[in-house]
């Protein structure tokens, strides 16, 4: 098959993995396909787009990528729907996301074309490996690096773009499973100007030691807020925060150091859809104090590709602890619904947010 206009070479794998058993708990990230994508920029262009046996990538150890950090990726889904029929959830979403990103660390884009026609190719040749319990998926990894070997810092003039697929479950241990989250107030993950607006590689470096000493004491991840007040809420590791008010819905705006979700784009669509009085501005843990105190803050929750929509129970910020809504009867499982049930096929794809494979 060939989805668009660059030629790929396709070389299957003479040793096929199993493929986990139905109802496996997949987890996140734990099992890979049997195949990679992979394309090269050399020479001023993007070309060799094959599709390869799941294998050891060969680099030059001085590539860029090792000692400068040129590294950006993206993570998307593809679904198994009821009727069989296979579809990617908004790759043109990541392919600009990326390319916005290549920007600010000086890379080289992936035309917008390549970056969707890789996803629809790979994913075809991997059709077997989407599952179909609801709520597990194929997750699509696609990664840019640099790989020209040089030691004087500037940007790379040769770069790989791979891509690789994991069938997972649920990002956290259950769907309906409320996460807790520490507010961290110490060390921070983004600062203005800096890189967190992007999918950088670095982003994750950086949140790792807060996120490690977090999970020892219990919880699943870190809450963080800007660098220069460390007043203002950010985003979570993985996610983007809703905060759900008695009279309002409010999501942080896109300060220049929070990462623009795909997930928090569709449920801010979703929320004015449904005519709920959702706001993006400025939120402050001051706020959410105030508004605890006056049983005014009901729930939180987590948007983001691998976490869909996930129910906060706890947030724990200095001595404070804010015990908030989970459970069946809250927005965020009616938002996750609604979510799941469009990319499943279970009710019209009015935003057009899938992309069949079958073209
Ligand atoms: C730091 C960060 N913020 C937000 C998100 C949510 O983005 P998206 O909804 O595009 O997956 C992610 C994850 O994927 C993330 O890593």
């Amino acid at each position: 098959m060939s989805t668009g206009t660059n030629q790929f070479t396709i070389t299957k794998t003479s040793k096929p993995l199993p493929k986990p058993a139905p109802n496996t708990a997949l987890g996140f990230g734990k099992y890979f396909t049997d195949h990679l994508a992979t394309s090269d920029f050399a020479d001023g262009k993007w070309q060799n787009h094959r599709i390869i046996p799941y294998s050891n990538l060969s680099m030059d150890p001085a590539a860029c990528v090792f000692h400068y950090g040129q590294a950006l990726f993206e993570g998307l889904k593809a679904f198994r729907q009821k009727n069989g029929k296979i579809v990617i959830f908004r790759p043109e979403f990541n392919a600009a996301r990326m390319a916005f990103g290549t920007q600010r660390l000086c890379m080289q884009a992936v035309p917008k074309d390549l970056f969707v026609q890789t996803m629809l190719e790979l994913v075809n040749v991997e059709r077997d490996w989407v599952p179909s319990e609801r709520g597990s998926s194929l997750y699509i990894r696609p990664t840019l690096v640099g790989t020209e070997g040089f030691l004087g810092v500037r940007p790379s003039e040769r770069y790989l773009f791979f891509t690789l697929l994991s069938p997972v479950g649920s990002y956290y241990s259950g769907n309906s499973k409320a996460v807790r989250i520490w507010v961290e107030t110490e060390q921070i993950r983004a600062a203005p100007g800096g890189l967190g607006a992007v999918k950088a590689a670095a982003n994750y470096a950086s949140s790792l030691a807060a996120a490690a000493e977090q999970k020892k004491r219990g919880y699943d991840q870190v809450l963080w807020l800007d660098a220069v007040t460390k007043d203002q809420i950010e985003e979570v590791g993985t996610m983007n925060v809703f905060f759900v008010f008695k009279n309002e819905i409010v999501t942080p705006s896109l300060n220049g150091s929070i990462l623009a979700g795909g997930v928090r784009e569709c449920a801010l669509t979703i929320l004015r859809e449904w005519n709920l009085p959702i706001t993006e501005r400025k939120i402050t843990m001051s706020e959410l104090k105030d508004r605890y105190a006056r049983g005014e803050f009901l729930e939180m929750f987590g948007t983001g590709t691998a976490a869909v929509i996930t129910p906060v129970g706890e947030l724990q910020y200095k001595d404070h602890t804010f015990k908030l809504n989970t459970g069946t009867e809250t927005l965020s499982n009616k938002l996750y619904e609604e979510i799941c049930q469009i990319q499943y096929g279970e009710i019209p794809d009015r935003h057009q947010w899938l992309m069949a494979i079958d073209r």
